[in-house]
């Protein structure tokens, strides 16, 4: 007979401890240990050796073909996924609140069902009527979804039995989600994890695609435990700045596809209107010679973006200097700027420093150091960089500049865009690979940040660099 017991569980980290604690001994939170009733099972040791099956084991070959897909038919989505939806695939899709995660997905399951697919639509959060009125506000009101409202993980699980033929369920959220056998509110570690490992069991077996919607913590992290990102095949974010009208969707695993594919969105009142070309939404506003700007050109996935980077330098009021950053590292801000003053002389402790993303994108590549860096000794020279340049390279300890991947794709797309030179790490031929320059751009090779901030500090102030 199976012995009830309780534990306590960090709703942070899905961390187990046996007793309760004021923090969490594997993650170092506070106050997230909460208890949660267990039903304590026979355990794997104690069964008998005779209920174990023989493993067949395959080569790795096989004969399988690539899962079929279904597209969503919005390019921006089906990109992120891979080509579309694998059926038998869950999907987390994460994101703050009110960024517009209900929105794409009702966007999704329409365009689906104008495709002739069967999509359920079961919500936790909203009732019929504000589904039905988003659902107008999007001019999708004849699309052939099917609705429902329910938290009740057993009555969901019983439409889904039934609907063997649906090519996509979305359940929004998985955190709304409750299952009567488990003994703990909606959003607690263990309602989150049982109702998600049925839901993703239920879409394995009858073979739709599940989309689970999570919120995201203050903190940024998918409220409840990791281990949800484990159990589905993809994580996809949506992120974006609620002030700006962008929204991006970003993989961050796909097991049937790339991962770091961003989809680019414009929120507008009548919903969400894809991006085809990012670069030109980014640089919609920019004003040419303005010191303390300079265009990065970046890689999102196999995408290349362009961006602006924004730079202001303040005199410092007494007390420590601030260093305030928004889509960028501030760690690596601090390094380049060590940089900068320890290899290139250029003066920037005591002044405050702000700097910005232009448009709410997020860079995490390093290949940012070089526009960061043009952007930084532009401010602090007050001369503009050329407005026809883009920027990219890694910056090292030593001041010097690293190559990048796929030079050639970033200066593509400066080219398309109309830019006229690059200002670019020093490239290295590799074998007999010709180096190509797309015609019309100049390029200017550099190979330490010294060479970059000459240009600055070696002309007449307020002249072009
Ligand atoms: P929603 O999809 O409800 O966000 P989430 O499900 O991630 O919590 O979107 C919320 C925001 O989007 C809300 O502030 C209103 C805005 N919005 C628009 O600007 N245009 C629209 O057409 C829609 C439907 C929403
Ligand atoms: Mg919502």
């Amino acid at each position: 007979m199976a012995k009830a017991v309780s534990r306590f569980v960090c709703q942070s980290c899905g961390a187990v401890a046996s007793k309760w604690a004021g923090r969490c001994e594997v993650c170092g939170e506070w106050n997230t240990l909460i208890e949660e009733a267990v039903e304590a099972g026979p355990g794997l040791a104690k069964t008998k050796p005779a209920a174990s099956r023989k493993l067949a084991f395959v080569d790795l070959a096989g004969t399988a073909e690539p899962p079929p897909r279904a597209p969503i038919g919005i390019a921006e989505m089906d990109r992120v996924l891979g080509g579309g939806l694998v059926p038998g695939s869950a999907v987390l899709l994460a994101g703050d609140p009110g960024i517009g995660k209900s929105t794409l997905l009702m966007q999704a399951a329409a365009s689906l069902a104008q495709a002739g697919r069967r999509v359920l639509y079961i919500s936790g959060e909203e009732a019929v009527e504000q589904l039905r009125l988003r659902g107008r506000r999007l001019g999708l009101s004849n699309a052939k979804l099917e609705l429902a409202t329910s938290i009740n993980l057993r009555d969901i699980a019983a439409a889904l039995e039934a609907a063997g033929d649906a090519t996509l369920v979305v359940i929004d959220s998985i955190q709304t989600m409750w299952m009567d056998s488990i003994d703990s509110a909606p959003g607690t570690v263990s309602q989150v994890r049982a109702c998600s490992f049925e839901l993703i069991r239920l879409a394995k077996t009858k073979n739709f695609s599940i989309v689970l919607v999570g919120h995201v913590t203050k903190e940024g992290a998918i409220a409840g435990p990791r281990v949800l990102e484990h159990m589905v095949d993809a994580v996809l974010y949506f992120e974006g700045d609620r002030g700006h009208q962008f929204r991006i969707l970003r993989g961050v695993k796909n097991r049937f596809g790339a991962t770091d594919e961003i989809g680019v969105f414009e929120m507008t009142d009548r919903g969400l209107a894809e991006v085809a070309n990012p670069s030109a939404l980014f640089l919609a506003e920019r004003r040419g010679n303005i010191s303390g700007s300079a265009v990065f050109a970046g890689l999102e996935g196999s995408r290349p973006v362009l961006v602006e980077i924004q730079c202001l330098l303040a005199p410092n009021a007494g007390g420590t200097p601030r260093r305030a950053v928004v889509g960028w590292d501030a760690g690596r801000l601090g390094m380049l700027m060590a940089v900068l003053e320890t290899r290139c002389g250029l003066k920037l402790a005591a002044t405050d420093v702000y700097l910005n993303v232009a448009g709410g994108l997020r860079i995490g590549e390093p290949a940012a150091d070089l526009a960061v860096a043009a952007a930084l000794t532009s401010a602090a020279t007050e001369t503009p960089t050329d407005p026809g340049m883009v920027f990219f390279g890694e910056v090292g300890l030593s001041g010097e500049v690293r190559q990048v991947a796929q030079a050639e794709a970033r200066l593509k797309e400066a080219q398309k865009l109309g830019f006229e030179s690059a200002c670019l790490p020093r490239r290295v031929a590799r074998g007999n690979r010709q180096l190509a320059t797309p015609a019309g751009l100049t390029l200017q090779e550099i190979g330490h940040l010294g060479d970059l901030v000459a240009r600055f500090t070696g002309k007449a102030a307020r002249q072009s660099v």
